[in-house]
Parts: C-alpha cells; sequence; structure tokens
C-alpha cells in the first residue's frame, strides 16, 4: 500500500511491547508496527525482526503460525537458539530465523523469531536458569542485524522481560482507555523506573481491542497517550494472516500516523517526536 516515508532507509532500532494487562493488543501491536515498517522500507534495505519474548503467552508464535514463512531449522526461533551446541558467545540467529513471504518479491527481509515451532512451544524453554542468558544473547544477535526489531513481551514481568528492556533502546506499552488502564500503567512504569528503565519507555499505546471505548473515558486519563488506536476487525484479521491491511483499515491509518510523528528512528531520519 506504500506509505510516504522521508527519503532515508530507516535506522536500525529495537523497541520491545509491554502490555498493562492481558488482551491489550500487544502482539497485535507488534506484527501490524513490523508489517507497516515492512511495506515502507522493507525494499529499500531495512530489515524487520518480530520476536515473541511473552513467555507465558507466546502470542507472536501462535498468531504468526499461519503466515507464509518458513525456516532452515526444524526447530527455530528462541528454541532452536537455547539448544544450539556452540558455546552462548559464538552462536547466530541466523539459521533459527523464521522468514516471511509478503508476495512482494522485492521484499525478502522481514523474519520472526518466535518461541519455537509445535502448539506449545512456551513448554520446551529452557527451565534450568538459562533461560534469562538466551533471551539476551538472541534480542544481541538480533539487533546486529542492524534493522528493525520488535520484541513482544506480553505481560511477563520476569528477569527474562527485564534483560529484553536493557538491550533494546526503547520500550512501548500498551493498555486502554480509562481509569482502570491509568492505574495499571502506572504500576508497570514504576516497576521499570524501579529498575532503572523508565528513560527508555517511548509512552503508552491506548488501544480499544473490544470495541468498548467511550468518549469520557478518555477524558479521565491522567497520562496522554502516545498513540491512540481505534478497534477495527477487520484490520486485526488482515493482520493475522501476514498482511498489511489497505488504506481502509482505520487501525493502520492511525498507527502508521502516529508512528511517523512518535515512534523514533521508524520509516525515517532517526528524529524522536513530531516533525
Ligand atoms: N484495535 C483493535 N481492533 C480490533 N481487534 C483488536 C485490536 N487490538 C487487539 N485486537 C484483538 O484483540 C485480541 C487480543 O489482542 P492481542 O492478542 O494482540 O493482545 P495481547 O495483549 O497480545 O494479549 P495476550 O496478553 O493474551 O498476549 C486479538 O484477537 C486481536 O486481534
Ligand atoms: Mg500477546
Amino acid at each position: 500500500m506504500a506509505y510516504q516515508w522521508t527519503g532515508s532507509i530507516g535506522v536500525p532500532h529495537a523497541v520491545a511491547v509491554l502490555s498493562t494487562t492481558r488482551g491489550c493488543g500487544a502482539t497485535l501491536l507488534t506484527a501490524a508496527a513490523g508489517l507497516i515498517v515492512d511495506d515502507a522500507v522493507g525494499r529499500v534495505g531495512q530489515t524487520v525482526v518480530l520476536m515473541d519474548a511473552d513467555t507465558d503467552g507466546g502470542g507472536l508464535t501462535e498468531l504468526t503460525r499461519y503466515w507464509n514463512a518458513t525456516s532452515e531449522a526444524g526447530v527455530d526461533g528462541l528454541i532452536g537458539f537455547a539448544e544450539d551446541p556452540i558455546e552462548l558467545a559464538n552462536r547466530s540467529v541466523h539459521g533459527y530465523l523464521r522468514h516471511v513471504h509478503t508476495g512482494d518479491p522485492r521484499r525478502q527481509d522481514m523474519a520472526v523469531f518466535p518461541l519455537g515451532p509445535g502448539d506449545k512451544p512456551g513448554e520446551h524453554l529452557p527451565t534450568n536458569g538459562t533461560l534469562q542468558e538466551t533471551v539476551g544473547a538472541a534480542v544481541e544477535r538480533l539487533m546486529d542485524l542492524q534493522g528493525c526489531l520488535i520484541v513482544d513481551c506480553g505481560v511477563v514481568r520476569t528477569p527474562v522481560t527485564l534483560e529484553v528492556c536493557r538491550q533494546v533502546q526503547h520500550i512501548v506499552l500498551v493498555g486502554r482507555a480509562g481509569p482502570t488502564s491509568d492505574l495499571e500503567t502506572a504500576e508497570l512504569m514504576a516497576w521499570l523506573t524501579e529498575r532503572g528503565l523508565g528513560e527508555k519507555v517511548l509512552g503508552r499505546v491506548c488501544n480499544d481491542p473490544n470495541g468498548t471505548r467511550h468518549g469520557a473515558a478518555e477524558v479521565t486519563e491522567v497520562t496522554p497517550a502516545l498513540m491512540r488506536l481505534p478497534y477495527d476487525r477487520g484490520g486485526a484479521a488482515t493482520i493475522a494472516l501476514g498482511r498489511l491491511p489497505g488504506h481502509g483499515s482505520p487501525l493502520v491509518q492511525a498507527l502508521c500516523e502516529q508512528m511517523l510523528a512518535r515512534w523514533p528512528d521508524v520509516l525515517n531520519d532517526g528524529a524522536m517526536g513530531a516533525r
């Protein structure tokens, strides 16, 4: 659908997406943002990698299961990377990426780094205390690819999530509108700030995953949202197929406009904030 971009190739950057409660749309935001970046700058060389670090939910692994994507490895993603016999310091992520085929021969660079293959990949993650270190190494290697890395952390608040947050440059929070979500956002923000990660937070994306937002709820918000996303069932369904919805999608339209203005480095020149 070719959105406008400003001339230079997207600057490499890594963003962690953390949600305040289950079902806010962290996974959908990760996938939609990735598809937008890929659509805008994929063909001029920007690599886009979506990583699932939601070790409890595995929502991105689940969502992308039906995307047209292939991997060289029998066991790909984080589990394959974790099981690699090469010592962690020298281990490569390349063989464990799942390459997304968008149907456009000019765009070959989008990849997913899922938890792993199979129905319940989260169950097969290492439980011997090495997960944090392994995830840290994976994020580091994925950042070495010099593209746009978006990591779905979901609601998980473990040392694994902290390790992701320490590695990436930016953190985006996802919540809903209203006072309850404000409170949850404040709690999540405090959790990050206490751990020295508050400054990486770009802001909160206020989503409406069930189409229940009321105008009045927005007025009660204590902190203004970084972005506001409308309910768009058709758009969400197209994204679930691994395709970027067209201009008619309110979700993608809103996300694209707000990413251009408020999500640093994306599609553009590394500028932070509105231009
Ligand atoms: N703006 C939206 N419009 C329409 N549907 C949406 C929107 N945001 C999210 N959804 C839908 O709501 C459901 C939950 O979204 P998603 O899985 O992205 O949330 P999540 O925060 O990742 O949840 P979990 O905590 O379970 O991982 C999905 O079916 C998704 O398609
Ligand atoms: Mg999810």
